[in-house]
């Protein structure tokens, strides 16, 4: 461990003192751009860049879950333009890893790049990089290959310390090379995922002692799962972190009922170390679809109100300054990417940022919080104080205040937290300014974070029943936004050495002024303008709104931007304001301390001078746009090993007698697909017997993981399916028996004597998670673990992925006929197949479509598509390949429609080959397939 990440010592504690006072007049510091090493160190207070006080408001980003590098700059630069300055990453162990030593950072794959933009954008970086991530992604991260590693893992245990610590020495290299210490992102390393159950202190600490000896200087973390009494929390003893953090999911996961209500508790994060900050590690920006209710209901129960009162009563009851709220945007399980107890193809999460990359009311909300929390600079210093008293004990009140400016920060909230109430109050508030009492109003679930004795830019606010959005200084003035709740009375309190002049520009605001206060009243509606000058300080332009009208306003620097639907960058150079933005339809951009002219995505816009002293322009909007429909299907079935004559020669003998796995056969030979190395998708099994001419029963049993499927056949002909096992993770100990099925002979089928095949087609789900690190869950094997079928003796041969791809990954192809063949890639020879419809009635089995579809979508617009499939008849699965690309598995039944088709593996401006194997277990009539636009706007990044 280096020193400059250790706490501040005495002397240096003493010397930030003294130059704190005049930091927290400044904004927060946006990361340091300039590729200069600087210093990461922390106090009970929070994390500090040579010595500048930094509050880590940053959102989770799976860059495994968004296979196309380009929508990276998309999904962060949305990420940071909602007020985030950093975001945390998971690190995916299996995404990288097909085999032992064998690795792989390139392409889709490149977390270099990753994190230069995460530099480039200036967001800090918390790296979580496991080994164990869990995450809901296949193994919980650890690649499946690891099953096939004796010994215990997340423990230390001598074969899984070789194996994590493989990993870790290619991944924190490149994590270390983009510190902050070396003039990159990465301010935070977290060693571990919520280590709570069957902990091994010698591992962790072995994780961390990996890290330093790969480079890793800044201070090291950990997430402990859910509250303090899960122990240990590795704020001591052996294995202790630096910055103990703390899981939140206090909504819990029950989507189908999003009007509950702190499932899961208060959602208050714990200190769990008197030296380092409090830190929200995880804390619940969405949810997991655990009953299939459809994200968007996620996205209600973790909508926000439950985001105004539990995300601001935990800024003010707990004083965190360190956040990383779980997802900022969700993405795709592509390829077998899932564990699929808990989600299918979709990792929406009902995030802020939709799959589709789209903004919500969610992102409104956290843009209105997040360039508060990130542009005060005095809340990342702060100490419990006495709060106003209100008179009315339904209204709850509490506050902060910074011991070194005086600020205040009182939060106002109902004292029943469920409650949807109007509720008003009289705060009696003892401000730095003065004492106050000021009217304040509930309606409905909210709660707001008043500011007190602020020095704001160039003026001074004493107290506000508004909340503040944000505030800038450029060209001698300052401009500030506050916000209230739409027809909620608010009042604003300014200091001045005299009365100064005082324009209403538009709007109802009363001003009175004495004693230096200039005492302002108005209530929320639309957007009130009031030009303040004289009284000895600099301009001010105040900005009052509704709380819709604050979400209106993007800051980039110290400019300040209404309108349009996104504004990624504003820069100005000479007199020009270039700004990057996204807007759905037609409407005005209105810049504050712009300079005189205005471009648009590199296009000049006219503009004209407002009595704001702002420029207005009116923008453009997209072109409408139009996607191929999907037709001149070509078709060919795709399951020739269930007849007699396929060939299977050249597949592997299953003939192991020993597993490594922990769940052993009952008796031999071990049919576990990864004991023979074949790990994701599709397995194929063929028995060869000799009949004896007595069998009757085909009795199987084989485990996919929730929602997989097995299917029969005996000398080509179809027997019929089966679900395939699962283990949820509460099932313990393992169940003995989890995917039967039994299967009649038809009479004359098997001569005595005659040559038998028995072929069956397991789907591997994906593998369970390690959670509770007890590694029976996540070695659960995959497969058919039973069968009995005759007395005479089965050769068995197993068929899986054929061939690595290296574009593509490790969790990409499966082992399907066609997937071997390549039938999946653009390179498929599809004039060989029939004419033919993936709606076309189909039996059991294996059946392949493949067409093309040219797209040529404006250059200049985002425009997300998607692929929908409607529900057909019967029970059959389509694994949907988009350029060989495996976007998902359509499930006839299932809660999922429609797959995001990523721009970079969809090419919007050329030819695009769309494949699907199509699995029936009967007779069934799939429903039609068409390309959707998910929205369609006028900006986005370049296309890849
Ligand atoms: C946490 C875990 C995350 C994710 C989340 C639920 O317990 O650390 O990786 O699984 O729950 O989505």
């Amino acid at each position: 461990m280096r020193a400059n990440s250790k706490p501040a010592a005495p002397l240096t504690a003493a010397v930030a003192l003294l130059t704190a006072a005049a930091l927290l007049l400044a904004p927060a510091p946006a990361r340091p751009a300039e590729a200069a090493a600087h210093h990461v160190g922390y106090d009970r207070y929070s994390l500090t860049v040579d010595g500048q006080r930094v509050l880590l408001w940053s959102g989770e980003f799976h860059y495994f879950r968004l296979p196309s590098p380009a929508l990276w700059r998309d999904v962060l630069e949305k990420i940071k333009a909602a007020g985030f300055n950093g975001v945390s990453l998971y690190f995916d162990w299996a995404y990288h890893s097909r085999a032992p030593g064998k690795y792989d950072f390139t392409g889709v794959r490149d977390v270099d790049r990753l994190l230069r933009l995460t530099e480039e954008l200036g967001l800090y970086v918390v790296a979580r990089p496991g080994p164990y991530i869990n995450a809901e992604t296949t193994g919980g991260g650890f690649p499946a290959w690891l099953k096939t590693v004796p010994g215990r893992a997340r423990s230390s245990d001598p074969n899984y310390t070789r194996a994590y610590r493989e990993w870790l020495a290619r991944i924190d290299p490149i994590i270390a090379r983009h510190q902050v210490t070396r003039g990159g992102s990465v301010i935070v390393y977290n060693a571990e995922n919520e280590y709570a159950a069957n902990t091994d202190p010698a591992y962790m600490e072995d994780v961390q002692r990996q890290a330093r000896a790969h480079g890793i200087d800044v201070p090291i973390s950990h997430n402990q799962c859910c509250d303090a009494s899960w122990t240990p929390t590795w704020a001591t003893g052996q294995g202790a972190v630096q910055i103990p953090g703390v899981d939140d999911y206090p909504q819990a996961f029950e989507c189908r009922d999003p009007d509950t209500w702190g499932t899961w508790g208060e959602g208050v994060t714990e200190r769990l170390s008197t030296g380092a900050p409090a830190y929200a590690a995880e804390y619940q920006a969405g949810a997991i679809d655990l009953n299939r209710a459809g994200y968007e209901k996620c996205r209600e129960l973790t909508g926000p109100n439950y985001m105004k009162i539990y995300y601001k009563s935990n800024l003010i009851t707990s004083g965190a300054t360190m956040f990383g709220y779980y997802m900022a945007f969700g993405g795709t399980n592509w390829g077998r990417l899932a564990q699929p107890n808990d989600v299918y193809t979709s990792y929406d999460y009902g995030a802020p940022i939709t799959e589709n990359r789209r903004l919500t009311a969610k992102y409104d909300e956290f843009k209105r919080q997040g360039l508060f929390v990130t542009g005060v600079a005095p809340l990342a210093k702060t100490d419990p104080v006495s709060a106003p008293a209100s008179d009315n004990p339904a209204v709850h009140t509490e506050a902060r205040a910074n011991p070194d400016t005086g600020t205040q920060f009182v939060l106002v909230r109902h004292a029943d937290r469920t409650t949807d109430d109007d509720q008003s109050a009289n705060l009696a508030w003892n401000t730095p300014d003065g004492a106050y009492t000021l009217p304040v109003r509930l309606q409905g679930r909210d709660a707001k974070i008043l500011v007190a004795g602020y020095t704001m830019g160039g003026q001074r606010l004493a107290a506000s029943t508004s909340e503040l959005l944000t505030h800038t200084t450029a060209n001698g003035r300052d401009t500030a936004v506050l916000y209230g709740t739409a027809g909620v009375e608010g009042t604003t309190i300014l200091r001045y050495g005299s009365r100064p002049d005082v324009k209403v520009i538009s709007g109802s605001v009363k001003s009175a002024y004495s004693n230096g206060n200039l005492k302002l009243d108005y209530t929320h509606q639309g957007l009130a303008r009031v030009q303040i000058t004289g009284g000895g300080r600099e301009p001010l332009l105040l900005l009052l709104g509704t709380d819709a009208e604050a979400a209106k306003f993007w800051r980039s620097g110290e400019t300040l931007i209404r309108g349009t639907d996104l504004v990624r960058s504003a820069t100005t150079r000479h007199d020009t304001t270039a700004i990057r933005a996204d807007l759905a339809k037609p409407g005005d951009i209105e810049v504050f301390n712009a300079t005189r002219r205005l471009t648009l995505n590199g296009e000049y816009l006219h503009a004209r001078r407002t009595g704001s002293g702002t420029l207005l322009a009116r923008a453009k909007g997209p072109r409408p746009v139009e996607l191929p429909a999907l037709n001149h299907w070509r078709g060919r079935p795709g399951a020739p090993e269930t007849t007699l004559e396929f060939d299977d020669a050249s597949w592997k003998v299953a003939d192991h007698t020993t597993t490594a796995g922990p769940i052993k056969p009952k008796k031999p030979p071990v049919l576990y697909a990864d004991d023979y190395g074949f790990h994701y998708g599709h397995v194929w099994y063929r028995g060869h017997f000799t009949a004896t001419g007595d069998e009757r029963t085909v009795d199987l049993n084989a485990i996919t993981g929730k929602g997989g499927i097995y299917q029969v056949w005996l000398n080509g002909r179809y027997l019929g399916s089966a679900a395939g096992g699962e283990q949820k993770d509460a099932d313990a100990p393992v169940n003995e028996n989890p995917g039967p099925g039994t299967f009649d002979i038809p009479a004359g089928l098997l001569p005595k004597g005659e040559k038998a095949v028995l072929s069956v087609l397991v789907e591997n789900m994906g593998h369970n998670d390690d959670w509770t690190a007890d590694d029976y869950r996540q070695k659960q094997p995959r497969g058919l673990v039973n069968a009995d079928v005759t007395t005479n003796p089965i050769t068995w041969r197993i068929q899986g992925t054929r061939t690595y791809d290296p574009l593509r990954g490790p969790l990409n192809t499966g082992g399907l006929y066609g997937e071997r063949e390549g039938w999946h890639l653009p390179s498929a020879p599809t004039k060989a197949w029939v004419t033919a419809s993936p709606t076309d009635p189909i039996g059991p089995g294996v059946h392949w479509y493949s067409t093309n579809a040219r797209l040529a979508l404006p250059k200049d617009q985002d425009v997300p598509v998607t692929l929908h499939i409607e529900p057909g008849t019967g029970r059959y699965r389509s694994l949907i390949f988009i350029n060989g690309w495996n976007l998902g598995e359509y499930v006839n039944g299932g809660v999922q429609h429609d797959f995001t088709l990523p721009d970079g593996i969809l090419h919007p401006h050329g030819r695009n080959t769309v494949t699907l194997a199509v699995i029936s277990e009967d007779a069934s009539k799939p429903g039609p397939v068409s390309l959707k636009a998910a929205a369609n706007v006028r900006g986005g990044v370049p296309a890849p």
